[in-house]
């Protein structure tokens, strides 16, 4: 049975027995996300287009978090978002509610997530005026999508776990989803990694990851 564990930085993250991985950094989930994803992604794109609005494609949805503190990130810059989960497994609307997220997103935003969440699975929703999401309850083999995304925050349990999800053959069927010129982010990097997404025709940054992490991997689609 999941059971939720307080990292390093006092938020929540889910443990999952069948896996035996944390869905997120126990150095700090909170942490993790913004260093990983919005900062290391997201901020990166923002910084670099000037396109009122973008689209993000996430592999491995799981609780949201970095869905919400993506859509707190554009909305405080004035960008709207069009996010995109791919998820599985989706947890249960109550389990989302347990996460303690509301702490660190405004009020407004957690209660929209919550009341949109469930309906996201069939349906892409108006979460608020800015934030659009869809989750795709499907195995990442499955996901077809005939949207171009700006950005791809690659959040699968490691390779140790699930090597299949960093196979060259599903990293090249979810990257052909991402405009060319956007952005690959991941909060790990192994040779192999790298070697598999020069061979897609990424240009690969090592950049500093997340705490208890060295370097994470940035990859950018030649265009
Ligand atoms: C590291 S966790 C992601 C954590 C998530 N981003 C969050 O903030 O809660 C990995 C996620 O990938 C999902 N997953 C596992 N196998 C998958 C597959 N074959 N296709 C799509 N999602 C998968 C898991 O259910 C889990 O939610």
């Amino acid at each position: 049975m999941m059971e939720f564990v307080i990292t390093a930085d006092g938020s929540k993250t889910l443990y999952h027995p069948g896996i035996g991985e944390h869905y997120h950094s126990r150095h700090g989930a909170v942490q993790e996300s913004r260093h990983v994803f919005v900062g290391m992604g997201l901020e990166h794109c923002v910084a670099q287009s000037p396109a009122d609005s973008l689209a993000i494609l996430e592999v491995g949805f799981g609780t949201g978090l970095n869905f919400l503190l993506s859509a707190t990130h554009c909305t405080k810059h004035g960008r709207r978002l069009n996010y995109t989960g791919i998820e599985a497994f989706p947890l249960p609307l109550d389990t989302l509610k347990e996460t303690g997220y509301d702490a660190y997103v405004a009020p407004a935003l957690w209660n929209a997530f919550l009341a949109h969440y469930e309906e996201s699975l069939e349906f892409p929703q108006q979460v608020d005026a800015g934030n659009r999401l869809q989750v795709a309850p499907v195995d990442i083999a499955q996901f077809t999508s005939g949207h171009a995304y700006d950005i791809l925050y690659f959040d699968a349990f490691a390779a140790v776990h699930q090597p299949e999800m960093w196979s060259a053959e599903t990293l090249k069927h979810i990257c052909h989803f991402l405009k060319p010129g956007g952005i690959f982010v991941t909060y790990a990097i192994t040779g192999q990694l790298k070697r598999t997404m020069k061979a897609l025709g990424f240009t690969v940054e090592k950049i500093p990851g997340a705490p208890g992490k060295r370097e994470m991997l940035r990859a950018i689609k030649t265009p």
